[in-house]
């Protein structure tokens, strides 16, 4: 049996405890799973995030502008790279892992990780998600929005606003001092409500430092518990919603692309945020 080892709390050396460090250190006294303390972000590290951030952003406003039906992923993708180099940052996709492009792409029956191609064309009734991560000196911010290409059926509509209202519903419960299980919970029960699916195989995390960090941050329900939510830390939520079931395979061609198990289609929108003293702020948007 495997267990992940529980993080610790551990002060650096020298440094007199902050308010903020007993009341962590109280909540790992009491048996919960708290953060390790590289996770509470200083003010520099934040104004690193919301420096790529604002790149980040940028990106997809500009693809608002561009994307229509006949292009094709692969020119998104050819966008997505030159953008960020102008702008100065760099695309956290390429080379990650083997990644082969700038973004993600990921349309219709796509969950999510669809690799850009100039033989993917956007057709009429489509919806699609890209999905954007930059570094900016050393800093990351992720996020992605839905697409909809020309005329798109309600049902894929009601699909595409479910999956955003699932984002702002889970980021609305993630409170400081509440556990990283009240966001999964909340975005559950809303997907549900809709007669929609929630991924489980595929989860938000922390980033900011590097491109996928803890905490895991589930959209299902695992209930009120999990990590401790502390003022400083910042990680993305980007709930994947599904018309029909919530299991999915991975091609095994390419070895990225994450697709629903009965190839309906499926919905994600995701953002980068910071826990404040009163709730998260999108970083990202
Ligand atoms: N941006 C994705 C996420 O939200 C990760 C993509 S990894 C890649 O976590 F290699 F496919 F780019
Ligand atoms: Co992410
Ligand atoms: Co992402």
């Amino acid at each position: 049996m495997s267990r992940k080892r529980k993080p610790t709390y551990i002060l650096p050396p020298g440094e007199t405890p902050t308010a903020l460090d007993l009341r962590v250190l109280d909540f790992q006294e009491r048996g919960f799973i708290v953060p390790p303390r590289r996770l509470i972000l200083n003010d520099e590290q934040i104004a690193g995030i919301r420096r790529a951030a604002e790149v980040n952003t940028g990106i997809l406003d500009m693809l608002e502008g561009v994307i229509e039906e006949g292009m094709t992923t692969g020119e998104i993708d050819r966008l997505v790279h030159d953008y960020t180099i102008r702008h100065g940052g760099i695309p956290a996709p390429l080379n990650y892992e083997g990644f082969p492009k700038s973004c993600c792409t990921s349309l219709n029956e796509v969950v999510c990780h669809g690799i850009p191609s100039d033989e993917e064309e956007l057709l009429d009734g489509d919806i699609l998600n890209v999905d954007v991560t930059t570094i900016v000196d050393g800093y990351y911010a992720d996020a992605s929005r839905m697409f909809c290409i020309g005329n798109v059926e309600p049902p894929l509509q009601h699909l595409v606003t479910t999956a955003k209202e699932c984002l702002d519903i889970g980021a609305a419960a993630a409170k400081p001092w509440g556990f990283v299980g009240d966001i999964g919970r909340a975005i559950a029960e809303h997907a549900h409500r809709a007669g929609f699916t929630v991924v489980r195989d595929l989860c938000g995390h922390g980033v900011g430092l590097q491109f996928h960090d803890d905490p895991d941050v589930d959209h299902y329900d695992t209930g009120h518990k999990g990590m401790l939510l502390v003022p400083g830390m910042v990680f993305t939520i980007e709930p994947m919603i599904n018309m029909g079931t919530w299991r999915v395979f991975i091609d095994e061609e390419d070895g990225w692309t994450v697709v629903t198990d009965d190839e309906q289609p499926s919905a994600q929108w995701e953002h980068t945020f910071l826990m404040t003293e009163n709730g998260v702020e999108a970083l990202s948007w």
